[in-house]
C-alpha cells in the first residue's frame, strides 16, 4: 500500500516513520510512505501558501491555487491516482469501520491542513474524503494523518508480525467489543492476583471468560459500540445471572456447586508453566 502525505511540515513524520513497526513495514516493502512538502508548489518569491481570509477574521487560509495543482501533480507520481483524504475537524469521524474501508485502497493521499484550513474551493474541486480523528482541534492535520497511517497499516496483510493480532484487537472486523483485561507475570502484585481461570489451562473456559469480560467492559464503558445482537446476548446473560443469584438466595437451594473445584494456588500452573501448556500469557 502506498501513502502520499501532503504537508507543510514533512519533518513531523520523520521520527514516527523511522521507528518500530512502521520502519519494518517500509523496509520490507509492505508499505510506502512518500512525503511531499506542499511549499514546493508555491510559485512566488516568498513561497506563499496561505493568505488572509476574505471578510476578515483571525488566522490564515491555505490558497486554492497552490493546493489544487499540488494534489493534481502528486496524483501523477504513481501508476494510478489514489483516494484523496483531507484531514479536518469537520470531516466524518474516523472509526474502525472507516479504517477497514481505507485499508482496501491501493493508494491514499493524505492532505494535511494548517492554520484556519483550506479555501473551500479546494473541497469543491478535489472532492476529498474529509476525515476527522475526533471532536477536538489539532494544530494541523499531520498528527491525524499519522493516526490514519497507523490504524490502516495494521490491517494490511504482512505488515504486522503476527497475522492474527490485528484481528483480535478491540474494534476489528467482526469484533466490535473492547479488548479483554490482559495479565502477565507476576501472578501477584501488591495483593492483586491474576484471575485463576487464566492459569487453568482450560482453553474453552478461558475463551468464555474473555468474551464475557469483553462484553461486560463494553457495556460499562462504551454501550454505543454494542449492536442489537450483542445487546440481546447481554440481556440474556443478565437474566441468567439474575436467575442464578435468586436461586442462591433461597436457603433450601444452597448446595455445594457441582463441577467446581476449589483452585489451590500450588496446583494451578504458574504463568511460565502455562506457556508450556500452550496457554496465552
Ligand atoms: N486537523 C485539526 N484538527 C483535526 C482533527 N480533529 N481531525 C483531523 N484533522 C484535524
Amino acid at each position: 500500500m502506498r501513502f502520499d502525505v501532503l504537508t507543510l511540515f514533512p519533518g513531523i513524520f520523520e521520527g514516527y516513520l523511522s521507528e518500530s513497526l512502521l520502519k519494518d513495514a517500509i523496509e520490507r516493502g509492505a508499505l510506502e510512505v512518500h512525503l511531499h512538502n506542499m511549499r514546493d508548489w508555491a510559485n512566488d518569491k516568498h513561497n506563499t501558501m496561505d493568505d488572509r481570509p476574505f471578510g476578515g477574521g483571525p488566522g490564515m487560509v491555505l490558497k486554492v491555487d497552490r493546493i489544487v495543482p499540488c494534489v493534481e501533480e502528486v496524483q501523477t507520481f504513481a501508476e494510478r491516482p489514489g483516494r484523496l483524504v483531507m484531514l479536518t475537524p469537520q470531516g466524518r469521524p474516523l472509526t474502525q469501520r472507516v479504517v477497514e474501508e481505507l485499508a482496501q485502497e491501493e493508494r491514499i493521499l493524505l492532505l494535511c491542513g494548517r492554520y484556519e484550513g483550506f479555501d473551500q474551493r479546494v473541497v469543491e474541486i478535489l472532492q476529498p474524503d474529509e476525515i476527522s480523528i475526533g471532536d477536538y482541534v489539532l494544530n494541523g492535520g499531520e498528527v491525524a494523518a499519522a493516526v490514519v497511517i497507523d490504524s490502516v497499516m495494521r490491517l494490511i496483510p504482512g505488515v504486522l508480525g503476527d497475522e492474527n493480532s490485528a484481528v483480535v484487537d478491540s474494534f476489528s472486523s467482526g469484533n466490535r467489543l473492547l479488548e479483554e483485561d490482559q495479565y502477565t507475570r507476576p501472578r501477584e502484585y501488591r495483593g492483586l492476583t491474576v484471575p485463576e481461570i487464566l492459569l487453568s489451562g482450560d482453553h474453552g473456559a478461558i475463551e468464555r471468560w474473555r468474551l464475557s469480560n469483553r462484553r461486560e467492559k463494553t457495556l460499562a464503558r462504551r454501550p454505543d459500540l454494542l449492536d442489537g445482537e450483542e445487546m440481546k446476548i447481554d440481556e440474556d446473560e443478565k437474566k441468567k445471572k439474575k436467575k442464578r443469584s435468586k436461586k442462591a438466595k433461597e436457603p433450601e437451594q444452597i448446595a455445594e456447586p457441582e463441577n467446581v473445584v476449589e483452585a489451590k494456588p500450588s496446583e494451578t500452573p504458574d504463568a511460565a508453566d502455562a506457556t508450556e501448556n500452550n496457554v496465552d500469557v
